[in-house]
């Protein structure tokens, strides 16, 4: 073997070592959450405060706001299985659901439900944004997501930019008339928070009828930290009118 190939068998080597790294990592921590797959009740406690119907509940809430699409709605859940989330829900309610995570637990090989698929693909890069608009199928887009990854997001940056990109490329898949649920990244910097809260507030005043949004700030649930640190809930739904891109 000449100099040039054993130098491209290291490289590849070093590649595949890694792919096996990052997977390993990944694994590991698809199995260790204490929450997973939890169910609608469990939603509709941690999206409380945002629901704007809080009388009949984010279940009916959603089923009544949303009934001209009953039988075809499409529900996604970015971040979870969402198999117990989706069940929660009248069964005639969805045509189809899918769950987004990073990695499929092997429990999750053989679904029961034909309506709800499990895909894996990171919903915060380009990629698996392209993986899950493409296992929508029909003119691909949702008509209630539900964004909770607990501590899946808490370790994500939360600088007005990243949160605004998150939120967009959610915001995007959105039907007209759609809606989500979403947990934001834990805000630290004094000055980020107050940006992010900010814009939150303005979309919610200045949006003229072509948006809906609920937002409220909630202590973090890493232990130890500062109580300033909060993250952010944020109900959010797309009206007629509304814009392509979230405003800024
Ligand atoms: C604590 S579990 C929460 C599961 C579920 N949402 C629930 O409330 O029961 C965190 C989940 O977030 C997922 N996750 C973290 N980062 C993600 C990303 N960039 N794209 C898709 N899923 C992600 C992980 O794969 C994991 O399944």
């Amino acid at each position: 073997m000449s100099g040039d190939q054993i130098k491209l068998m290291g490289n590849w080597r070093k590649i595949l070592n890694s792919r096996d790294r990052i997977s390993g990592r990944n694994r590991d921590l698809e199995y260790s959450w204490d929450a997973y797959d939890k169910g609608l009740q469990d939603y509709s406690i941690f999206f409380e405060k945002v629901c704007p119907d809080k009388k009949a509940g984010l279940k009916l809430f959603v089923e009544n706001t949303l009934s001209d699409r009953r039988g075809q709605a499409v529900g996604v859940d970015v971040g979870g299985p969402g198999l117990m989330l989706f069940q929660g829900f009248d069964p005639n309610f969805f045509y189809k659901t899918i769950g987004a995570i990073l990695l499929k637990r092997y429990e999750y090989s053989e679904i029961l439900d034909e309506k709800h698929t499990i895909i894996e693909a990171d919903c915060l890069k380009a990629r698996g944004l392209r993986r899950l608009k493409n296992s929508l199928g029909g003119d691909g887009k949702v008509d209630i997501l539900f964004e909770r990854m607990l501590g899946g997001i808490k370790n994500y940056p939360a600088s007005p930019e990243y949160l605004w990109s998150l939120l967009n490329n959610l915001y995007k898949l959105l039907r007209t008339g759609g809606m989500m649920f979403a947990q934001s990244p834990d805000l630290r910097g004094k000055e980020d928070k107050q940006n992010i809260q900010n814009w939150l507030d303005n979309l919610q005043n200045n949006s003229c009828g072509s948006l809906e949004l609920k937002h409220a700030s909630m202590p973090s649930m890493v232990h130890n930290v500062p109580k300033e640190d909060v993250y952010e809930i944020i109900y959010l739904r797309k009206l007629e009118g509304a814009p392509d891109d979230l405003p800024r």
